[in-house]
């Protein structure tokens, strides 16, 4: 199974890029699924229920959110029904959203989709270890094929997760900090890892944000809004290959510039 995944979509830029690139890229890249995470998505933060059956429609099959999945509160009713989206299973149960999700694939194979939070410099969340051991016993004879967005802040906290998770899931793939890693890989028991996918949004930022407003605030505490950044636009992921056993074969890092109009 090949798997494209593609971290935090940033704004209309990395938002619009996804919308417009999605089916090339299924074509392109022979993909048997596309996952992205759209934290960000609505300008900068959450996600819109338009947006949502928007990318649906240009040929993404589930969606993974962060920190921010509520911050447009009117993605709720979408978490509560849909099966192409989940929220961190890490998250209390009263939260609105699934712990996991499946997609059929043209195939006919399953994958599942888990997002966990990381606690390391983040708001407090449930035991990222004992939530995903709760889901792993769930996909139990579900499928092998099995991805995890790991979405957290320190890379150590990356590790320490994702070792735990090596020959239990598919691929343990970072979102969160926005800047992508150099040390994809595939640990020894089979599981595709990196500390941090990128983000799909503009690149000459800080952090998909305009540069001028965030150092001022950051300087001088001045409270402004930190708009979405337009240049520099790219979409950037992972492409991980598993084997009939759910096992990764390989993993690669995607980045793709999006050519100015
Ligand atoms: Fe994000
Ligand atoms: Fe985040």
């Amino acid at each position: 199974m090949r798997v494209l995944f593609l971290g935090d979509l940033v704004g209309k830029p990395g938002y619009s890029a996804t919308l417009q690139y999605a089916r090339a890229l299924r074509h392109e890249l022979d993909l048997d699924a596309l996952v992205v995470n759209a934290e960000n998505a609505a300008d900068g933060s959450g996600l819109t229920n338009r947006q949502f059956s928007r990318l649906l429609d240009a040929g993404v099959d589930a969606i993974t959110m962060g920190d921010h999945i509520y911050r447009e509160w009117e993605l709720a009713k979408t978490l509560r029904k849909s099966d192409r989206i989940v929220k961190p299973a890490n998250f209390p149960p009263d939260a609105p959203g699934r712990c996991w999700t499946t997609i059929t694939t043209s195939a006919g194979e399953t994958l599942a989709i888990v997002s966990l939070l990381g606690r390391v410099f983040m708001r407090p969340v449930d035991c990222p270890f004992q939530a995903i051991d709760r889901v792993l016993h769930e996909l139990d004879g579900v499928t092998s094929h099995i991805l995890v967005d790991l979405h957290a802040e320190a890379t150590s906290d990356k590790q320490v997760i994702g070792r735990y998770l090596d020959g239990r899931v598919s691929a343990v793939l970072g979102t969160h900090t926005h800047v992508p890693t150099a040390d994809a890989c595939l640990f020894p028991g089979g599981t595709a890892f990196q500390c941090d996918v990128g983000m799909c949004g503009a690149y000459e930022s800080i952090i998909g944000r305009d540069i001028a407003r965030v150092t001022l605030t950051t300087r001088t505490n001045e409270p402004c809004h930190f708009y979405v950044a337009t240049h520099d636009v790219r979409l950037c992921g992972a492409l991980v290959e598993t084997d009939s056993a759910g096992r990764a074969t390989s993993i690669e890092r995607f980045e793709k510039k999006i050519p100015t109009s």
